[in-house]
């Protein structure tokens, strides 16, 4: 990592100690990322490429290619690794680079490497880390993930609309067993991913997150 890449992590810690940042964010349902593929997702302004290896070994990488700085969501995996789509650097497990297909002789420094982030798999939801945790990756207790919907408010006026302190999952009471966690994914925009018991009805719950949604859209309009 270079002396930039350095003051950018610590300049993001500092934002996000800030912005009252808890340790493990949802980025998505692991549904959404089978084995092979790779997606963008934001989080606090910072893109990722979250890609899942052949394997099925998940992973949040910085979404910058190091060569000139393509998007390596718009890649490729291959087995164990993941290519930009640019001109095909390929990247191993530990996000150094392995191959250039330009230079096929040549053995790539291992100070060519993408940004990785912690990133694990609980309850069928992705979480991601921004900075170093020793905290567990949160666990919904059984409930199982529903659906996840972007809401056009930042991610604190949600949890105070919840009447919830922010942290990673919050237990909300009410009609249904729910549990949701909060993808803050821009300053004005955050991503509501939700849990719910395995006995409640999915689609009963699913109109009632759009509902929740609505009205806490509206009572900041
Ligand atoms: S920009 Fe990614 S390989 Fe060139």
């Amino acid at each position: 990592m270079g002396r930039l890449d350095f003051a950018r992590c610590a300049l993001l810690e500092c934002v996000l100690r800030e912005r009252g940042a808890v340790d493990w964010i949802a980025v998505g349902l692991s549904v959404d990322v089978p084995a092979g593929t790779v997606v963008p997702r934001r989080v606090n302004d910072t893109d990722m490429a979250i890609w899942c290896s052949a394997a099925g070994k998940l992973h949040a990488w910085g979404d910058r290619c190091p060569h000139r700085g393509m998007r390596l969501s718009h890649g490729f995996v291959r087995g164990e690794t993941l290519s930009c789509i640019y001109h095909g650097w390929q990247y191993g497990m530990d996000g150094t680079c392995s191959y250039i297909p330009a230079h096929p002789q040549l053995e790539p420094p291992k100070t060519i490497c993408a940004r990785s982030y912690a990133c694990n798999e609980q309850d069928q939801m992705i979480w991601v880390a921004l900075a170093p945790t020793q905290a567990k990756t949160p666990d919904a207790e059984g409930r199982r993930p529903v659906r996840s919907l972007e809401i056009t408010l930042p991610v604190a006026k949600v949890a105070e609309g919840l009447g919830h302190p922010m942290s990673s999952l919050m237990v909300l009471g009410g009609v249904y067993d729910l549990a949701v966690a909060l993808q803050p994914s821009t300053q004005h925009s955050c991503v509501l991913h939700a849990f719910a018991g395995a006995d409640q009805e999915r689609k009963q719950v699913s109109r009632h997150l759009e509902k929740m949604r609505a009205e806490l859209e509206s009572a900041d309009a």
